[in-house]
């Protein structure tokens, strides 16, 4: 059975104040829920973001994440972050591979993998990120694009750690676009990738976490996370706010009335 993972990206956003603002709403909203919840704020409100969730009582209820990193431990690398330090800030994930770093910023997959080595052997949980540009699902390419997408950020990947990973499937035509997969082509991309990840993991496959992300709400969230290979949200937009963030953590926990406040 995988635990549901939700996660929050807030990506370029939020101030120290803003992310210590968030964890006192969260800690109004979240509740009890069997789902493991994980917030990535921007580097620079990591520390500001632990000590609110401290104070807040949800250290141990919610997890942070690193957005990106570098995959030396020091160095001459000015404007990176590393593994050590992520983790010296109270990250237990990182997102790696996001598709605006892929295309923002020239990561390509062999770029990721060098990362999750870093990441894995560093003691950080990867969030590595996948999905088809709308040019290449209108091609018919969307499996292809995944496969090599996930060959390549695995290449590297440590055998012992195959359950800890999660992958994030998302689409890049649906990410910030109002525009979401429907709950069938999300279903059947999953699918795949779960079929793909056995190829490399074997039998751990069914123990690694598939991530949705792309246009996720509280009103499509219940759909989406009920498909059986929709094991969570990578959310955007809608993370921002922790009362919608709450309503799309509790979409993900089966019988749970405050799914739809
Ligand atoms: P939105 O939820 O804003 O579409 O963003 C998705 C995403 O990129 C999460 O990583």
């Amino acid at each position: 059975m995988r635990t549901p993972i939700i996660a929050a990206n807030w990506k370029m956003q939020k101030t120290t104040g803003e992310a210590a603002a968030f964890a006192e709403g969260l800690a109004e909203h979240l509740g009890d829920s069997p789902v493991e919840v994980v917030v990535a704020p921007p580097f620079t409100a990591l520390g500001a973001f632990a000590s609110a969730l401290s104070a807040a009582g949800l250290d141990g209820r919610v997890s942070i994440a690193g957005q990106n990193v570098h995959a030396e431990p020091a160095g001459a690398f000015t404007g990176e972050v590393s593994v050590p330090m992520l983790v010296d800030v109270g990250c237990r994930y990182v997102i790696l591979g996001h598709s605006e770093r892929r295309a923002l910023f020239g990561e390509s997959s062999g770029v990721v993998a060098d990362k999750l080595r870093a990441a894995q052997s560093g003691g950080l949980r990867a969030i590595v990120c996948i999905g088809e540009t709308l040019q290449e699902r209108e091609d018919e390419r969307t499996f292809e694009v995944l496969a090599a997408q996930l060959d390549e950020s695995l290449a590297s990947a440590d055998s012992r750690r195959w359950p800890e990973l999660v992958i994030a499937y998302e689409p890049v035509w649906a990410i910030g676009t109002g525009r979401t997969a429907s709950p069938e082509e999300a279903q059947a991309a999953h699918a795949f990738v779960r079929e793909r990840l056995s190829g490399l993991a074997g039998a751990a496959s069914t123990e690694i976490r598939i991530q949705y992300g792309g246009s996720v709400k509280p009103e499509n969230a219940a759909d989406l996370l009920a498909r059986p290979d929709i094991d969570g949200a990578l959310v955007g937009g809608a993370s921002l706010d922790p009362k919608s963030f709450s309503a799309i953590i509790h979409s993900g926990s089966p019988g749970d009335s405050r799914a739809a406040e």
